[in-house]
């Protein structure tokens, strides 16, 4: 990371809080009080600041992210709220992206920062808006609408055959690394690198994108494809939590390999459809040990990899150390670990793993991850993840209130619409399969009643009608 870059980041979150301080001081006092003037004053000297350096900024709001310029703001759990606000108040007004140009002046931002706290013109918010600018003492700022910003990571099918092509690699790697490991083979350390950067740099461009390859499961590939999965999902997790690239990629290391200690243990044992016997059990419950000593062993780290040996030893641990292996002292599982925890029950718990076991709705999965105490997660974590999978997660299948049938394709990222993801709709409301599925915003109006035309209603398992989710998502 360049310094330049480091500087962006925080001129750009200085920049945020700022903003977010003044229309705050706004909302509680006039504009003659000194707590308003004071942060104007802040706000604007920090505006001219870039605006000098770089002849204007821009800042753009696309889903949960912010950006200056280009550059995408990482932003950790305590801004998270504060800069969400900051969106919201754009938000309401249709407004996706502010410009502020070279000349701007102090007096320009309170009427400005006023406009935004007004209510929106009821029916056409962004057009409103648009009017009353034009005819307040504002000339170096100005507006676009939300939908015109477009992220510039979000083309849609290039970002998918980039993912697939990630994914794919990644699973190839993986299948590797485990045999490597299964018949005592040096593994390719370098390659496994490789595949984790593909990882981190694709969740890094496109979330989602990303998200909608863990949906594949594949049942005859289920030990790799979980590896891959885990990975892409701690990593996500963790570029949420402000994580940078280097961690992100410590993070996706380790969950790659969280399961590696199988591969020492009877391929029945792994592999086996039915229920364990004691004594199974009791093998299986070897692996987050074996893990550790598989990695502890492994040639081509330049220091041996301790925190990925922490997380395969961890995994299991719960939170209140209630899981396995046992512990004699108090310990905390660490931060990574309890990601990984979270990744790992997430997708196993969505996929078909035996004949006999049917898996659960993946919101239900969420739901139960959250609030069952017992089964020890971190439930912020958790909050966290459901924040990036949204209530019903892409590859649920779900019933509308038309009765149509429809597969979650991408989570809605306001946080006040996660149940109102994009769908596709797969049948019409008898139940007859439409000959080319028909993409659907759940949160978007019906124009005619200015209200959402459809909603879920409830879940159901895809078995039931014999699809699999991912021919819909995944072309
Ligand atoms: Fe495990
Ligand atoms: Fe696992």
């Amino acid at each position: 990371m360049s310094d330049s870059e480091l500087n962006y980041q925080e001129y750009g979150r200085k920049l945020l809080t700022a903003l977010f301080g003044a229309l705050s001081a706004l909302r509680l006092y006039p504009v003659e009080n000194e707590t308003v003037q004071q942060s104007l004053t802040e706000l604007h000297s920090l505006v001219d600041e870039v605006v000098e350096a770089e002849g204007s900024a821009e800042i753009r709001v696309v889903g949960d992210f912010f950006f200056l310029n280009e550059t995408r703001l990482r932003l950790d759990l305590s801004n998270f709220a504060t800069f969400g606000a900051f969106a919201k108040a754009l938000g309401t007004h249709g407004i996706g992206a502010v410009e502020i140009v070279k000349g701007i002046e102090r007096s320009e931002w309170a009427p400005f920062l006023s406009m935004l706290l007004r209510p929106p013109v009821a029916d056409a918010p962004y057009e409103g808006f648009l009017d009353r600018l034009e005819q307040a003492p504002v000339r170096n700022l100005s507006v676009r609408a939300a939908s015109d910003v477009d992220d510039p990571g979000d083309n849609d099918e290039e970002a998918l055959t980039a993912a697939k092509r990630t994914y794919a690699q990644s699973v190839k790697v993986a299948e590797e690394v485990m045999s490597d490991v299964r018949i005592g083979r040096a593994v390719n350390v370098r390659k496994v690198k490789r595949a984790v950067q593909g990882i981190v740099d694709q969740v890094l461009s496109n979330e989602s994108s990303m998200m909608t390859m863990t949906t594949l499961r594949d049942f005859d590939e289920y030990t790799f494809t979980h590896s891959v999965n885990v990975s892409i999902l701690s990593v996500i997790i963790g570029q949420r939590l402000g994580l940078d690239r280097v961690q992100l990629y410590e993070l996706g290391l380790g969950a790659l390999f969280h399961d590696i200690g199988k591969q020492r243990l009877d391929a029945e044992v792994i592999n086996k459809a039915g229920s364990l016997t004691d004594e199974e059990w009791a093998q299986l419950k070897e692996h987050p040990t074996e893990g550790l000593l598989v990695l502890f062993g492994m040639h081509g780290f330049a220091n041996a990899p301790y925190r990925q040996m922490l997380m395969a030893y961890e995994h299991h641990m719960k939170v209140d150390l209630t899981g396995y292996p046992q512990n004699r002292r108090e310990r905390e599982p660490s931060l990574f670990s309890r990601i990984v925890a979270v990744a790992d029950a997430f997708d196993a718990g969505t996929s078909v793993r035996s004949y006999q076991y049917e898996p659960w709705p993946p919101d239900a999965v969420l739901q139960e991850m959250r609030d069952n105490p017992k089964r020890g997660f971190d439930k912020l974590l958790v909050k966290v993840l459901i924040t990036a999978t949204g209530v019903y997660p892409v590859g649920t299948l779900v019933i509308l209130d038309t009765h149509e049938l429809a597969v979650v394709a991408k989570v809605n990222p306001d946080p006040d619409l996660l149940h109102r993801p994009v769908v596709r709709v797969i049948s019409d409301p008898v139940g007859l399969p439409l000959a080319e599925p028909k993409a659907v915003d759940l949160a978007a109006p019906d124009p005619a009643t200015g209200r959402p035309a459809r909603q879920i209603i409830k879940t159901t398992d895809p078995q039931k009608y014999g699809i699999r989710v991912s021919d819909y998502l995944i072309a």
